[in-house]
């Protein structure tokens, strides 16, 4: 498993990660033993950085971690990122002080079973939060407290991105970069990593459609995202398939499968185009053990050729650019 070394962060973590929004909720059922089991796979194939939520099933998911650190001798090795902010109701500006973020922090302290937490992410606020310099005062104080050893931001948009990159103290960026969703490769990766910022990569299989497994006639449980959220009905519609409508989607991702190298899944070309895109990790969701080892493997797989590459910049411009590119 290649490793990136962060300088904000202070410590190196694997090229691949772990997404843990599976093991709380949002995509269908994951029962405990299985969430177990994905996090055990992911760690014993050299995955150590895992990204998880406070909301993520209301904390379920911060409890599972929490379960598996607690059961690993070499958890000191792991990097845990958690958010919070989403537990504010209304999810307004004016629920970003620091009491919330003393008590937000506290509870996935609790539910980690640690002291003080690797990495907190602000859990995609609303923009005015970033242009209010009180969010990044009390941010520096919960470091300052003890609290958490690293903090940074979640975002939507690559200007939410660029406005953050200056905070002193800014550990880390997450923002959704893939095979679909190219705009961050224009300036924020670059810019990041000069700064010594790590940027997170979430959402790389957009919902699994770069798996390339699914076809127009692919349905998801009642209580998967990929049912209700298909046109933005609970959360960013960006979140979901990363906004690309689910046919388009499925048809481009036919013509990524089409490239996939002999011996690879289309899932690890994704994965690996975004690993050689020069972010500091990326945190694919699994929600089965052969998903996690996969993704896990994609760690040691050489570089894609630059004829392989180019094609897939021509499908991102041919077919999804105009449904993504001005939106994030
Ligand atoms: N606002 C935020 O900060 C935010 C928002 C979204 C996500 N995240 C984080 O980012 C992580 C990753 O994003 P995501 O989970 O939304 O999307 P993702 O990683 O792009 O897609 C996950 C889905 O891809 C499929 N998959 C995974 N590995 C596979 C493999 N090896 N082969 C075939 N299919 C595979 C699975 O679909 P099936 O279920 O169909 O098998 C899985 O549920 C989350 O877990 C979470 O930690 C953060």
């Amino acid at each position: 498993m290649r490793t990136s070394n962060v300088s904000r962060l202070g410590r190196s973590i694997s090229e691949i990660g772990l997404g843990c929004w599976q093991l709380g909720g949002d995509w269908g059922d994951v029962d405990d033993d299985t969430s177990l089991a994905i996090l055990e796979a992911a760690a014993d194939s050299g995955v150590t950085f895992f990204d998880t939520a406070d909301v993520y099933g209301d904390g379920r998911s911060e409890r599972a971690v929490g379960a598996f650190l607690a059961s690993r001798d070499d958890a000191d090795a792991m990097t845990v990122a958690t958010k919070m902010g989403r537990r504010a109701n209304p999810h307004v500006k004016e629920a970003y002080t620091l009491d919330a973020f003393r008590a937000w922090t506290d509870r996935s302290r609790e539910n980690l079973g640690v002291d003080t937490l690797d990495l907190v992410q602000l859990h995609c606020p609303p923009t005015e939060v970033l242009f209010d310099p009180t969010t990044f005062d009390a941010l520096r104080t919960l470091h300052d407290e003890g609290r958490v050893r690293s903090w940074g931001v979640s975002v939507e948009r690559v200007d939410e991105a660029l406005h953050v990159l200056d905070e002193e103290g800014l550990a880390s960026i997450q923002i959704i970069v893939n095979v679909f969703r190219r705009k961050p490769l224009e300036r924020v990766i670059g810019e990041a990593s000069d700064k010594g910022v790590a940027i997170i990569a979430r959402v790389p299989l957009a919902s699994g459609l770069l798996s390339g497994k699914y076809d127009e006639a692919t349905t998801f449980p009642e209580n998967d995202h990929r049912t209700y959220n298909r046109q933005g009905e609970a959360f960013d519609v960006g979140e979901t398939f990363s906004g690309v409508p689910f046919e388009v989607g499925v048809r481009a991702a036919r013509e990524v499968a089409a490239l996939t190298p002999v011996g690879w899944t289309t899932a690890q070309l994704a994965l690996r185009w975004l690993t050689q895109s020069g972010v500091a990790t990326t945190i694919p969701g699994a929600r089965s053990v052969e998903q996690a080892r996969a993704n896990a493997a994609v760690g040691d797989l050489p570089m894609i050729d630059e004829a392989t590459m180019a094609e897939l910049a021509r499908i991102y411009h041919d077919s999804i650019r105009e449904h993504v590119h001005t939106q994030w």
